[in-house]
């Protein structure tokens, strides 16, 4: 909407010039228990800062006077044309983050031609998301206990339109956050002393989450058994998720769901072929953003060998620790065929909302082509592993 303010927001808004810029206003913006489950990793974050540490570390190999006029960045993802090579990952309680979060980050992605990924513990549930921006966003699976509500989810994700299916295998069991456990996060946050604080200090975040009512697990909260009230978020992982999946169910998922099947959450090559046997069409290499096994090796130091291993038969993207397009050239010079990023858009919404994330996908896309033409790059057909010197990541 048109008003008095747009040419001093729109100015500010392109005074923002990096993800890091957007992370610096989303931690004023954004209720401190909140910002928190965005930033965090577990136990250590050891693998959470390995992610961007060993993505910084590769160095790229300069060429000069090619012709870089234009630069295409478009990409067929899952037999769909992309704006660029990337999606945006599912996060949990991104409505959180800000009001309505998941509708407007859906939004600023569909706006820039990317594909969104609603997660299965988003506050805006499937039947928002696609009343407000249409079919052909994504959806997160994580299988839980209850079958027959995984059955119930699937066959809402078709209802709404969902052009693919993302199950994630990399959280049978939920790593230890330490900063979540001592801020006490909740979902609707529990009212004490300090979440009080923490939100009170936050007074636009406030006004705008009081005038929706979107506030709690909307894919959950009365569909799910057993759900509701205000469990520790971790405690109620604990009982809902089933530890006892396997490829047998990787299968099983295939089969209700019938269409593009996306296997998030490997990092090891056998699992990799596993999953592409069991029926995934593409896969996610990932260690969930370095919040789940603390240790585990770097997203981009895994990437490699995957793709050597199944790169011929599907498509193998990748995700953690994504902060700009230099780093997407990185993950597309070792394999990727597309990134995924998390945090990045976070801090956006965190920041302005759908207008944080249409900056963080410009500053991305800007990054990239820069990025490209002086590597001397014009196609993303044309990169591969010269794009980078040296470039040996394995540990
Ligand atoms: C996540 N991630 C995640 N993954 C998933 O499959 N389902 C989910 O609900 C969530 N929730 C979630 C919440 C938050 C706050 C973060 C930061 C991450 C993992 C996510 O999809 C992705 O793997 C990482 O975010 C990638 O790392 P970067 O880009 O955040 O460094």
């Amino acid at each position: 909407e048109m008003n008095a303010t747009a040419p001093a927001a729109t100015a500010r808004v392109a005074r923002i010039g990096s993800i890091d810029d957007l992370q610096c206003l989303a931690r004023r913006r954004v209720p401190k228990l909140f910002y928190d489950y965005v930033d965090g990793g577990s136990w250590s974050e050891s693998t959470y800062h390995a992610n961007e540490k060993d993505l910084a570390r590769l160095c790229f190999r300069q060429r000069v006077a090619r012709d870089v006029d234009k630069i295409d960045l478009r990409r067929r993802i899952l037999g769909h044309s992309c704006s660029l090579p990337l999606t945006l990952a599912p996060t949990g309680l991104a409505g959180m983050v800000h009001a309505d979060g998941e509708i407007l980050a859906a939004r600023a992605a569909k706006a820039a031609g990317v594909p969104f990924t609603l997660s299965t513990v988003s506050i805006c549930s499937l039947e928002d998301v696609a009343k407000h921006v249409g079919g052909g966003f994504w959806f997160q699976l994580y299988v839980m206990r209850d079958r027959e509500f995984v059955a119930a989810l699937i066959e809402r994700a078709r209802a709404a339109g969902c052009g693919a299916l993302v199950l994630t295998l990399d959280l049978p069991i939920q790593g230890r956050r330490h900063k979540d456990v001592k801020n006490g996060l909740s979902v609707p946050p529990r009212i004490t002393p300090a979440s009080l604080l923490a939100m009170l200090s936050r007074p636009a975040w406030c006004a705008r989450m009081l005038g929706t009512p979107r506030r709690t697990f909307g894919n959950i909260v009365g569909h799910a058994k057993g759900v509701g009230g205000t469990a520790a978020f971790a405690e109620w992982v604990s009982q809902q998720f089933d530890r006892t999946v396997s490829w047998r169910d990787v299968a099983w998922v295939k089969r209700q769901w019938g269409g593009p099947l996306v296997v998030k959450g490997v990092l090891d090559a056998d699992d990799a072929r596993l999953a592409v046997d069991a029926g995934a069409d593409a896969l996610v290499v990932s260690n969930h953003g370095g919040r789940q096994l603390d240790g585990a090796p770097s997203s981009i130091s895994a990437l490699p060998e995957i793709v050597a291993a199944v790169g011929h038969r599907t498509e193998v993207m990748m995700d953690g620790g994504v902060r700009s397009g230099q780093d997407i050239l990185r993950a597309l010079a070792l394999g990727a065929h597309a990134v995924s990023i998390g945090r990045a858009y976070l801090y956006g919404l965190g920041a302005l909302g759908e207008a944080g994330v249409t900056r963080c996908l410009a500053i991305l896309q800007d990054e990239l082509e820069a990025t490209m033409a002086l590597c001397g790059l014009a196609e993303l057909g044309a990169v591969d592993r010269r794009a980078l010197i040296g470039a040996d990541v394995a540990h």
